[in-house]
């Protein structure tokens, strides 16, 4: 059988999801599971714009089949070699022989690196802004380097301004037999998953982000068609502003979240009078996470959307517990930026983890410290309520 559905006259989705994968990249939960997009022209030339993964081949192959009708495949497009979208490039090569493999110098290398059949007399290499025309149908090339991996790519269609981003746009979650976004409701199925999706994917490449996006700042668009998740046909602002957002590390609100990371429960007390306090004050919609329940990809999430983060650990061994300092470093690795923090560190005999979590934050861009770091030994004590709401006030003060 197949299951795939017309994006716009002569241009289809082939793709499929996966709701049985537990971890993307053997990392990353997927509750929702996840999608992987692929997108078949037919004009005069037929063209197939990505493959992918394996754990949806069967399908998926039968649905090219399906849509090409008995007709051979002319071009396949690689946006993007990672093996999530290129999986099926080797069924498809030998599945239409005379296809001619689309790709920049990056392509190939990877593709060779990746796979073991020989079709270099087939591949076609693009420059940037190299156009393959189709028939009424044209494609344009836009190199979009380190929107995730070195060799990605973006396709614009020109007839009908379709953009093909590669990752870009993405989300985590299968789709759900609607695949454009204005026929889901986008905000509470899929947004804080394609903020996940994207912070923790390709969060570490804002720059790289800012660069494609200006690159097609004038380049009318009226479609994106992301690798994973639902199509942009209507309101493509919402997501363009969000990315805009999301690749400049701009919060998204004002607000808190507290993470913490406790043994016996004294930070996590801590960090919940913090929250009273702030909550007293007026602040609204925080956030508290642990570090030892919630997987980091949610809060690292949380993190970029909201102005303030309250850090509060125990010292560990001399050094900061683990599960706070794998985040933290991690956040650093993924270039997060331009944040408020507060800090509580707790110790029994040499209270080290303030010091630790200022030096991270050291060497983070525009991290600014709000308020007196809060040192507890082993439990809070009534005399030191007064720093508790001195620190509640300068957060307070640092969101106006
Ligand atoms: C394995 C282990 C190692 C610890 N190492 C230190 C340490 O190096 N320095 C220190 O001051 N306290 C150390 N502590 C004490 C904790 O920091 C202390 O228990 C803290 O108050 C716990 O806060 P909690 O109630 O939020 O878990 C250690 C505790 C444990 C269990
Ligand atoms: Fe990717
Ligand atoms: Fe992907």
């Amino acid at each position: 059988m197949y299951c795939v559905q017309e994006v716009s006259p002569q241009i289809f989705w082939v793709g499929g999801s996966d709701r049985r994968l537990e971890r993307f990249e053997n990392m990353f939960p997927l509750p929702n599971g996840i999608s992987y997009n692929s997108y078949l022209i037919l004009d005069k030339k037929t063209a197939l714009l990505d493959t992918a993964d394996s754990s949806i081949s069967s399908l998926y192959l039968e649905n090219v089949e399906h849509v090409l009708n008995g007709r051979t495949l002319d071009y396949l497009v690689i946006n993007h070699m990672e093996p999530d979208h290129c999986a099926n490039i080797q069924d498809i090569v030998f599945r239409y022989p005379k296809v001619k493999i689309v790709g920049n110098s990056k392509t190939f290398q990877f593709i060779e690196q990746l796979f073991n059949f020989d079709k270099k007399n087939d591949y076609y290499e693009v420059k940037e802004q190299d156009e393959i025309c189709l028939g009424e149908h044209t494609l344009k090339f836009y190199f979009a380097p380190m929107v995730h991996w070195p060799e990605v790519m973006f396709t614009y269609e020109t007839k009908k301004k379709i953009l093909f981003s590669a990752d870009a746009f993405g989300t985590f979650g299968a789709l759900n037999g609607n695949i454009f976004s204005d026929e889901i409701d986008f905000k509470p199925v899929y947004l804080s998953e394609a903020r996940r999706y994207y912070t923790n994917i390709v969060g570490k490449y804002g720059p790289q982000v800012q660069n494609i996006l200006k690159k097609l700042s004038d380049t009318d668009i009226n479609m994106i068609c992301s690798l994973h998740g639902p199509i942009w046909r209507k309101n493509l602002n919402y997501i363009l502003d969000k990315y805009n957002k999301w690749s400049n590390y701009e919060p998204e609100k004002q607000g808190v979240i507290l993470v913490y990371a406790s043994m016996y429960g004294h930070t996590e007390n801590a960090v919940s009078i913090i929250a009273n306090k702030l909550s007293e004050r007026g602040v609204k919609d925080m956030r508290i996470y642990d570090v030892s329940k919630t997987h980091p990809s949610y809060i690292i999430a949380d993190a970029w959307k909201y102005s303030n983060i309250v850090f509060g650990s125990p010292t560990y061994n001399m050094g900061l517990y683990y599960g706070m300092e794998f985040l933290i470093r991690e956040m650093a690795r993924l270039n997060f930026q331009k944040r408020k923090v507060s800090l509580i560190g707790n110790g029994t005999w040499a209270n080290r983890a303030v010091k630790i979590m200022e030096e991270l934050l050291e060497g983070m861009k525009n991290m600014e410290i709000v308020g007196t770091p809060l040192e507890i030994k082993s439990s809070m004590k009534k005399e030191q309520e007064g720093e508790f709401d001195k620190l509640a006030e300068s957060i307070c003060n640092s969101m106006k």
